[in-house]
């Protein structure tokens, strides 16, 4: 839909009291990313289209998440909780802007798809001034009612202000709307508060565009894609048909899901060729990986680039800044943070790299630690290239292991090591030849019966 621009109003001013939490509704995850991102992210995203959110006072957290998924959103705050036609007419000033098409959403529904934004334009390319979203609710309670007269849209009736009949109607708002743009602050600022609660209700937008002479339609969906998030429950919900999604979408890209239902994405993790994720996999927000990588059983995943044909876990644990290069092998109980791990190196077993780089086909041995934390500071390893780290050493940050090195195995080092050189750390050992049958012997002539 070229040459049309739109302004798309996120509602976000809910409290969200029954979620139980301290932290605002709207930034609950689903995949990994705020029900409030989610939105966002569904929302036109061309370079003529403008995002504005209305939050609630004292929202800095909401704010901040809103910057973050859509820098260039205009934030709006309502003061007072006066309904949500109230709460649409806080982004006023961008609304006066005049875009073509002015879209609704709520901040709490995370499912909307950005292809139900477009068919409710369409609506709106084709004559209608207001296009609804609708759904067949399977309990209707609590939702706006649609009332139809053929393929128009006649009004919306609250649950507080419907008569019996009209609670009977299963055809529902889902509270996503489409304006045309040139008349939306007029109709806007004809609603008024004579309701039940008290409140300006968008819904009302529906008889005023009928009492104008123009034609207000409903565009209808999927009950799943409109779930509204108040409750934990329903926070575990949408994270299925979510997850569901994003298994689906993983699919039809050309991964391997060897037990689709067991592995969790994040909304935004991405795929190359031919990669493989083996059961019980959790990949939270950032993650993307590489042509031909296998992940492996039971591997945990966050702010990770893997590359190509690398293979990791089973049970690894890669934490935000890992950047694995082509060919890397993470195996298992091995964790990585803040660490490049360049083309062809090794972490095979039982192994923490912290803050950390990692030189190319460098081996870094069983049970290899590195010492990145001294209970106050963060410092940095550095392994060079063909190195060879010998199992259980201390690595002890910060620290440079020269290219070609090797660590004798079990020790700390603490100090730089020069490129080819050899570092051991070691004391003698000690033989004593017979001493472990004298020792049992003594043992044995001193035993006392017991009884
Ligand atoms: C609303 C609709 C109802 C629809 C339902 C779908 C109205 C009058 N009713 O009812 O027809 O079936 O959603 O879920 O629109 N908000 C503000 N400021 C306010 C009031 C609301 O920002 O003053 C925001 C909320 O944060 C939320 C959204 O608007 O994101 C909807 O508000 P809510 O109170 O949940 O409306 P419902 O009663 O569910
Ligand atoms: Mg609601």
């Amino acid at each position: 839909m070229t040459g049309t621009t739109t302004l798309t109003v996120v509602l976000a001013a809910g409290e969200g009291t029954r979620m139980r939490s301290s932290l605002p509704k709207v930034l609950h995850p689903v995949a990994g990313l705020s029900l409030v991102g989610h939105v966002l992210s569904a929302a036109p995203n061309g370079k003529d289209d403008a995002v504005a959110v209305v939050v609630g006072p004292d929202h800095q957290a909401v704010v901040d998440e809103i910057k973050r998924v859509r820098p260039g959103a205009a934030i709006f705050t309502q003061k007072e909780r006066l309904g949500t036609a109230h709460a649409v007419l806080a982004a006023r000033e961008a609304i006066a802007k005049g875009a073509d098409d002015l879209l609704i959403a709520f901040g709490d529904t995370p499912l909307i798809g950005a292809a139900t934004f477009q068919r409710l334009r369409a609506a709106l390319k084709d004559g209608a001034t207001l296009a609804v979203l609708g759904f067949r609710a399977a309990d209707p309670t609590g939702y706006g009612r649609l009332l139809v007269e053929g393929d128009q849209l006649v009004a919306i009736r609250e649950q507080a202000d419907a008569s019996e009949a009209e609670r009977a109607i299963t055809l529902c708002n889902a509270g996503v709307m489409a304006f045309a743009g040139k008349t939306a602050l007029k109709i806007l600022d004809q609603i008024g508060n004579g309701n039940s609660k008290g409140e300006y209700y968008l819904t009302d937008a529906v008889s005023i565009v009928r009492e104008l002479g123009l034609r207000a339609t409903v565009i209808e969906t999927d009950e799943d894609e409109v779930r509204g998030i108040n409750t934990k429950s329903q926070l575990a919900e949408a994270e299925q048909v979510m997850q569901r999604r994003l298994r689906q979408a993983a699919l039809d890209a050309g991964v391997t899901l060897i037990a689709p239902d067991t592995v969790y994405l994040a909304a935004d993790t991405t795929f190359g060729r031919d990669v493989t994720i083996e059961p019980f996999v959790v990949i939270g927000p950032d993650v993307s990986i590489a042509d031909g990588a296998v992940i492996h059983a039971f591997s945990n995943i966050v702010g990770a680039r893997i590359g190509k044909k690398a293979s990791v876990g089973p049970y690894a644990r890669l934490r935000p800044g890992t950047v694995l290069g082509e060919g890397v092998r993470i195996g298992n109980f091995v964790e990585t943070k803040a660490a490049a791990i360049d083309a062809g190196a090794k972490a095979n077993h039982l192994t923490y790299i912290g803050d950390s780089h990692i030189g190319e086909n460098a081996n870094i041995g069983a049970g290899t630690i590195t010492c990145n934390y001294d209970g106050f500071d963060k410092h940095r390893t550095e392994v060079g290239a063909g190195a060879f780290v010998g199992t259980n050493s201390s690595l002890v940050a910060p620290v440079k292991i020269g290219v070609g090195a090797y660590i004798g195995s079990g020790s700390v080092v603490t100090r730089d090591v020069p490129n080819e050189a050899l570092m051991i750390e070691r004391s003698q050992p000690t033989v004593r030849e017979g001493w472990a049958k004298r020792f049992r012997d003594m043992k044995l002539l001193n035993r006392k019966p017991k009884h």
